[in-house]
């Protein structure tokens, strides 16, 4: 168990409308919990080792609530296609490779050492139906010292040949054996059950899903109103269903007794964001990807408004960047998009709150996570901002504002540490 300060310029989310900033303070880790930011180092403290890291930067962790680690290798290519296109010319073909663990080896590691590398100490992510893959992007996962769940993805039908599980029966089995191997095997990286979205599940395998979330109280992870077409879709292949989430949560893998991040929710209906705030699904807002696949403009100010949880997602390849610097700018540029344009009475989402989802907002997922307040779990990144020289006097929040809007995470990283532990 870890203790130790670290002082700067602190910055950091007591609530969406408060970010609060300490110049030149003092962050203490004990045994791997924050016990809060101090203007002054308070006695007690004195003997614990100290990171100096003055005139830098100090922010909580940041949250990626959900992204695809094998699609790392095609982002930023063949952006030029709507969902379902995207997920058939794109995202399977390049999925299938990962039945070659060589190939998954190789991809895996670049994946993991970019996500280290970032502003991100926490993910949902999703690996491809593979077993064996999937094992082998947790044993990279754990090595970087982020925390993580990932998921191993279901997939038996609505799918290509070489990217369908032959069976409910053998999807389920494959998912139990995966489970066992990987539930305990670790610190940091955890399983998380993920049924890609409605449209690639049976009946059949959701009911068996359903069983080993109870049996081994997973969490769940999947895809939700994203797309028109989509919706549709699942209305055609659920008629009894009132919304694409009561489609999940009749086979009661939405939220309730399995806590659930569902990415995207563009085009949720009212009875759906009711469902959804009654539950206590996590929303993962994936501003960059809506706009890469032409999806649309998710609704945050009303699930801000309503009470939601709500954290941001990279949702790469449909987002082009690992970058939660990115998601936030993102969220703030697409929620002005949407002001302007579609809803004059949904006032554009303010800098402080789109860094509240990147931090505590997706935090909250992963419990006491994402803010320096007292009892959190240490995770902290500091930022040199220096490479961004300024003639003017800024303050640290406008600071922070600047090095995210100019992308600083790309080479202003100095330091991360995750669980109290140093990790660069
Ligand atoms: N819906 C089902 N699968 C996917 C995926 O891989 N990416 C996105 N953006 N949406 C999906
Ligand atoms: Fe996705």
């Amino acid at each position: 168990m870890s203790s130790f300060v670290l002082k700067g310029d602190i910055c950091y989310s007591i609530s969406k409308d408060t970010l609060k900033t300490i110049k030149n303070g003092y962050c203490v880790c004990e045994n791997s919990l924050c016990q809060g930011v101090f203007e002054k180092l308070p006695e007690i403290y004195k003997n614990l080792q100290l990171y100096d890291y003055e005139g830098k930067l100090i922010i909580p962790g940041l949250i990626d609530l959900h992204t695809h680690a094998p699609q790392f290798s095609f982002r930023g290519l063949n952006m030029d296609c709507e969902l379902i296109d995207w997920l058939n010319n794109n995202a399977f073909s390049e999925e299938a490779k990962f039945s070659n663990l060589d190939y998954a080896e190789k991809a895996y590691s670049i994946f993991s050492d970019a996500l280290k590398n970032s502003a991100t100490t926490r993910a949902c992510i999703f690996a491809t139906l593979h077993k064996e893959a999937t094992k082998t992007l947790m044993d990279k996962m754990e090595k970087t010292g982020l925390v993580s769940f990932v998921g191993k993805v279901n997939m038996d039908r609505n799918s290509p040949g070489n990217l369908c599980e032959e069976s409910a029966d053998i999807s389920a089995k494959t998912t139990q054996e995966w489970i066992e191997n990987s539930i305990n095997k670790y610190k940091n990286t955890y399983p998380i059950l993920t049924p890609r979205f409605i449209p690639s599940c049976s009946d059949e395998l959701m009911k068996k899903l359903k069983a080993l979330q109870q049996k081994y109280n997973l969490p769940v992870q999947s895809h939700l109103s994203e797309n028109k077409d989509e919706i549709k879709w699942v209305s055609e292949l659920c008629p009894d269903s009132k919304s694409y989430g009561d489609a999940y949560n009749s086979f009661s893998l939405f939220g309730k007794d399995a806590k659930t991040v569902m990415a995207h929710c563009v085009y949720s209906s009212d009875s759906e964001v009711e469902l959804m705030k009654e539950n206590g699904v996590f929303v993962a807002h994936c501003p960059a990807s809506n706009t890469n696949l032409s999806s649309g403009i998710a609704p945050v100010r009303s699930y801000l408004d309503k009470g939601l949880k709500v954290g941001l997602g990279s949702d790469v390849a449909g987002g082009h960047s690992l970058s939660l610097f990115r998601a936030i700018s993102d969220t703030v540029q697409m929620s002005k998009l949407y002001y302007r344009l579609v809803d004059a009475s949904a006032k554009p989402v303010t800098f402080s709150e789109a860094f509240y989802l990147a931090s505590k907002g997706g935090g909250e997922f992963f419990g006491e996570v994402g803010s320096f307040e007292k009892g959190y779990e240490f995770d902290a990144v500091v930022i040199d901002d220096s490479i961004l020289p300024h003639p003017q006097e800024l303050t640290v929040s406008e600071r922070l504002e600047r090095a995210i809007y100019l992308n600083a995470d790309f080479s202003g990283i100095k330091a991360k540490f995750v669980r109290g532990n140093k990790v660069i």
